[in-house]
């Protein structure tokens, strides 16, 4: 840790609106870097802290349960907010500064122009959630317009934001440098989550079969595309016919720059990525592969 990121661990400066932030981004040192969540701040957020230090001498962690990126029937209303317990966990990991506007304040008219994320946006995820990458790329924009990082940090857990993320910055020229950390998992390897809360213990062991399907899938690579997928998906039937049930949303191969489909010759990085629903929690995760 750089000192300066060591100077602030104990108070990190809260900024609820633009005009605060803009106040006191002045007076941050050196490169800074930007940690953007939703809150309810967990073991994935503090390694994304964590990478930050090693990127900049200052963090700003921003805290805003975007509206825009949430579809009707989703669980925007119930997002679990607690700022309080966030803050304690900023202060830990060292953050500076902690923005963390209201809605009024990020959105205060009708937000006409937004950022379109493409073909790559309406794939896999922005399938099952039409609207959401428009809605997390719009945010995450006025969040660099507002913070004015130097660097960004944003985890490899949303492995498809992350992409798009990179992409917009390059399709946009925006003077950010995107950095990544790796997918932080609890004891039992299910995928760090706010949305982990809301498994019952039955639902959370049905939950683990997500994270063994990615072995296995993981462990076949040397099979190529087909078979790295027939045996995930094996672990994801069995899934399906256990109790509680796991319903998978979808379960694919892609290329880790464009996210389309690999075919069977395909030679590079690629992802497994896998959604799935347990009770009424959707839960996704993936694994990066060389082939
Ligand atoms: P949120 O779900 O709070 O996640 C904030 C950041 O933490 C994202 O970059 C996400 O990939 C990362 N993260 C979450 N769980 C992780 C884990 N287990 N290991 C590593 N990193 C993890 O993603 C969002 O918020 C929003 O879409 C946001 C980018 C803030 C825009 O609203």
């Amino acid at each position: 840790m750089t000192d300066a990121a060591q100077a602030h661990r104990s108070a990190p400066a809260l900024a609820r609106t633009p005009e605060e932030l803009a106040c006191l981004r002045r007076s941050l040192e050196g490169r800074v870097a930007l940690v953007p969540t939703m809150g309810a701040l967990h073991g994935g957020h503090r390694a994304l802290m964590a990478a930050a230090r090693e990127q900049a001498d200052t963090i700003v962690a921003s805290v805003f349960v975007n509206p825009l990126q949430f579809g009707p029937g989703e669980d925007y209303e119930s997002y679990p907010r607690d700022l309080d317990t966030d803050m304690r966990v900023c202060a830990e990991e060292g953050a500076a500064l902690v923005f963390a506007p209201s809605v009024e304040d990020v959105y205060p008219g009708e937000q006409i122009v937004r950022i379109d994320p493409g073909d790559m946006g309406r794939v896999l995820e922005g399938e099952f959630r039409p609207g959401f990458f428009g809605g997390v790329l719009t945010v995450v924009n006025k969040l660099f317009n507002l913070v004015q990082p130097d660097v960004a940090v944003f985890g490899q857990k949303d492995a498809q934001q992350l992409a798009l993320v990179r992409r917009m910055v390059r399709d946009l020229n925006m003077a950010v440098d995107i950095a990544a950390a790796p997918t932080m998992r609890d004891s039992d390897n299910l995928a760090s989550s706010s949305r982990n809360a809301y498994l019952s213990p039955a639902e959370r062991r049905s939950a683990l079969s997500l994270s063994r399907a990615l072995l296995a899938g993981a462990d076949a690579s040397v099979t190529g595309p087909v078979g790295i997928l027939s045996a995930a998906r094996a672990v994801l039937d069995e899934a399906a016919a256990g109790e509680p049930p796991v319903t998978v949303d979808y379960l694919a191969l892609v290329d880790a720059n464009t996210f389309a489909e690999v075919p069977n010759d395909f030679r590079g990085e690629a992802v497994l990525l896998v959604a799935a629903r347990v009770g009424r929690t959707r839960l996704i995760d993936n694994v990066p592969l060389s082939l």
